[in-house]
């Protein structure tokens, strides 16, 4: 893109700031510049004048999950048919490693991070060596897709060189990047973070199936076998990834995707809630939770709406690139967005200034016709990382670990 082309798209957007120090740059930042204007998707800024969205509920209903007790009557038939089609490598696994991490407050990736005590045990680890267990068990590797973003792709390719991929075959895995989306102040004017950057963030985890496909990372897939895709968040240190029993019961289900869920430890914990909205399956957030839903009781008189997801969904390959051009809500995030000043000052805010943009994978479950969730027991599969202490921290995913007899 030339310079005449940049302005021109810029304007377009009311973001021709974008380009006022370029006579000052070297020919090198203004070809950086120029590239980065390029390909950087400015519609979603529109967004910023309404942030909390317009997005009206649908009808609400509760939606069962297969509970614990069914699943272990069933257990040796889903285990059978899940190894099976793990043996055929028809289960990819992707691991959606692309965000900032920013509760956790560590300048490396997440993945990088040492939970370990009395050695190290990094995050990347304890997702390997969970792995690592099935592929023991079905004699064969399981492909591994990474999806990075420009913040921590290097840093994360080189830490798993340097780990030599913690004992996993290597050609089984391939790295792909997710596109970035540009930061705004209030009045949706995108921040610069240099003269000849502007600032950008992963734009969510939503966009994690395109990016598969425009990256080439889909083609890979399917040249391997893969029919299905499961999708899990770099920070849960003990869900099990591609485990059999999970695809086994999906497959047999006849459902487009499969969630894991885990019994809600209270009716207003903060997990969002699998139920249907208007007939189809769908997430609804724990700050969306009315007073009538959380007390709503099914026939059994248990809670109506008691399964929160853990980012963990098994998709059919073919129904998403069914729906891969449907257009996923825009959720409008407040950040604090580091910038540099009008004096050329680099500014590292404390409290929040501005908004980034983001699809979440979540809502692709609202896009597929059927889903089946399907229960875990909390203390086995679900310690997340996003903060350092207290709730869904490293110190409760260390309880968590030591419960299950992992030494850290
Ligand atoms: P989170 O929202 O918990 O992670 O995403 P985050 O954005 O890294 O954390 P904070 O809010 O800044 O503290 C859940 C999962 O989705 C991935 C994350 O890496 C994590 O595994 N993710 C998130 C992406 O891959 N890309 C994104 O743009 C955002």
């Amino acid at each position: 893109m030339n310079f005449e082309e940049a302005k021109k798209k810029l304007e377009k957007y009311g973001q021709g700031h974008v380009l006022a120090y370029y006579d000052e740059l070297t020919e090198e930042q203004k070809e950086s510049l120029l590239q980065q204007i390029d390909e950087t998707d400015f519609s979603v800024i529109k967004y910023a004048a309404n942030p909390s969205g317009s997005q009206v509920r649908g009808k609400i209903s509760p939606l069962g999950a297969m509970e614990i007790p069914q699943i272990e009557a069933n257990r040796k038939q889903f285990e059978e048919v899940g190894l099976e089609a793990l043996r055929a490598r028809k289960i990819g696994a992707v691991l959606l490693a692309g965000g900032m991490g920013t509760r956790l407050g560590s300048d490396d990736p997440k993945c990088m991070y040492n939970i370990g005590i009395t050695k190290d045990v990094y995050i990347m680890q304890r997702l390997i060596e969970n792995m690592m267990d099935v592929v023991n068990e079905c004699g064969v590797y399981i492909p591994l897709f990474i999806m990075t973003s420009d913040k921590n792709h290097e840093k994360t390719v080189r830490f798993m060189e340097e780990m030599d991929y913690f004992g996993y075959d290597k050609d089984m895995v391939r790295f792909f990047k997710q596109d970035m989306a540009p930061a705004v102040d209030y009045n949706g004017k995108v921040y610069m973070e240099t003269k000849y950057r502007i600032a950008t963030s992963p734009n969510g985890n939503g966009g994690w199936f395109l990016s598969m496909m425009n990256t080439g990372a889909l083609n890979r897939a399917k040249e391997l076998g893969c029919e299905w895709l499961e999708i899990f968040a770099v920070d849960n240190v003990l869900q099990r990834i591609a485990d059999p029993c999970f695809v086994g019961a999906t497959l047999l289900s006849g459902c487009a995707t499969g969630a894991k869920v885990v019994k809600k430890a209270a009716p207003d914990e903060k997990v969002g809630c699998l139920c249907l909205e208007d007939g189809m399956p769908s997430i609804v957030e724990y700050y969306e939770m009315t007073p009538e839903l959380m007390e709503a009781k099914d026939e059994r008189g248990e809670p109506a709406y008691n399964f929160g997801v853990i980012l963990n969904y098994l998709f059919r390959e073919k129904d998403l690139e069914r729906i891969v051009n449907n257009e996923l809500p825009m959720h409008v995030v407040e950040k604090k967005i580091p910038y540099m000043d009008k004096d050329g000052q680099e500014v590292k805010p404390g409290t929040p200034n501005g908004y980034k943009f983001e699809t979440l994978a979540v809502d692709l479950v609202n896009a597929l016709e059927t889903c089946l969730p399907y229960e875990v027991d909390r203390n086995r599969e679900f310690a997340p990382i996003k903060n350092k202490t207290g709730i869904d921290s490293v110190e409760s995913a260390r309880e968590l670990c030591k419960l299950n007899g992992i030494e850290l």
